[in-house]
Formats: C-alpha cells, structure tokens, sequence
C-alpha cells in the first residue's frame, strides 16, 4: 500500500493525468520518449517515488500556467526532481523512522550528481531543481552554481521563481505520507497539511491561499491510494 495519500481524483489515473499534459503542452513524442527514458531507473527501482515525481510535474506546472510562466519547465522540473534517487541506498529511500544528518547527507550529495546529468540535456530544468532545494530546511547547495548558459536576464530572474513553485509543489506532495520525514505515523487530515504548507512557507501565505482556491491544492483526501506500479 502506497506510503502517500491520495488528494487526486482516482480517474483520470495518474498516468492518463500525465498523458493528457504531454498533449496539452504539446510535447512531441520523441521528447516525451526521451524524458520517460530519464524517468525509467527511478520507476523500476522506487515506484513510489516516481509517481510523487508525477504529481509534482503536475502540480509544478499548474502552478507555472497560474503564474503565466512556461508550465512545461514546471512540469519537467517536478517530474526530474527525484532523478537521481536511484543512487541513493534503498534503504534510505525507504526509511520509515526519523531522518538524520547522514540521510540529509545522503541526499546532498546525489543532487550534485543530479544536476550533473540533466545539465546536458535541460540545462534550465536542472538550474530550476537546484533551485527548489533552497527553500528547504537546511537549504542547498550553500552558494547559488554561476547559470549554466547566458540566458537573458528574463529568464534568469525567474529561475528562484520557478524554484520556488517547485518546492511549494514537492512539499505539497511530501506532506500527504503517512510516515515521512517528520515521522508521521498516523494519516494527516487534509487541513492540517494546508497549516503544514502555510507554517514551513510562511513567506508565501497569500499564494499558497490562492492555490487552494484556484484548486491547484485541495484539502480533500479520497481513501483509494495512488497507483503504485502503474507504468505512464
Ligand atoms: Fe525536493
Ligand atoms: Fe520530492
């Protein structure tokens, strides 16, 4: 049974959700091809973990398209953002008590890696996944990589944007576990994970309230879990 609860609708399934944004953004088959090769280790290695990439992507991009940015950056950044977790122990992934310094160690270390190997290929995805880690607690990298390419200065300004809505989109997700990093162990309400996303982003009270309104996030929780193993 999956770790996560369910604020999805059970249909459209979660792939069907993930199908329909391709078609949407009008993603040509060929780049779907190429992300979903990306995405595969972490399908087969950590189910769980590549659906809340899913639903990030998902979540990242509706946050972008409300925000008029260009929601297939939000979208490939919240699909990659776990890219590199097939590196990272199973054990660790998969942990169920309290986190410590050397799983957060752990984790450090793979998103340099991460970055690493997206750089080639979505060098702007991969600016905007560093990114996301500095809202976090115990944010990092500690200093800001020098860009990647000589983007003009329209897009360099929204990078920590991008960055930010990415890391309002994980936390969103990571709040739904039953047994997460903060050791929850009996299931969340709804409400109590929108006072969760309003106490650790303090800074973005007023958009996380119109993200609920927009129902970007919902406060419903349905029982059905998420489709683990289901392959997009
Ligand atoms: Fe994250
Ligand atoms: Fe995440």
């Amino acid at each position: 049974m999956s770790r996560f609860l369910n604020y999805f609708e059970a249909f459209p399934t979660l792939s069907r959700r993930v199908a329909s944004r391709f078609e949407c953004l009008e993603i040509s088959q060929i780049q779907q091809q190429e992300i979903m090769a990306f995405l595969e280790p972490i399908s087969i290695k950590d189910p769980e973990t590549y659906e809340h990439s899913l639903r990030v992507g998902l979540l990242a991009s509706s946050l972008c398209e409300f925000m008029n940015l260009d929601p297939s950056a939000g979208f490939y950044a919240g699909l990659f953002h776990e890219i590199d977790k097939p590196k990272v122990r199973f054990v660790t992934l998969q942990k169920k008590e309290v986190w410590t310094p050397d799983d957060t160690e752990e984790i450090k270390k793979e998103i340099m890696s991460e970055y690493r190997m997206l750089c080639s290929h979505f060098d702007l995805v991969a600016e905007i996944i560093v990114w996301h880690h500095r809202y976090q607690p115990g944010r990092y990298p500690a200093k800001v990589f020098p860009p990647l390419n000589d983007y003009p200065e329209s897009t360099r300004v929204t990078l920590p944007i991008f960055g930010r809505l990415l890391s309002l989109s994980d936390a969103y997700d990571a709040f739904h576990q039953v047994d997460d990093r903060h050791a929850v162990m009996v299931p969340p309400s709804g409400e109590s994970i929108k006072k969760r996303m309003l106490k650790y982003n303090s800074d973005q009270k007023l958009f996380i309230e119109l993200a609920y309104r927009e129902k970007i996030f919902t406060t419903r929780i349905h029982r059905a879990p998420t489709e683990t193993s289901v392959a997009a």
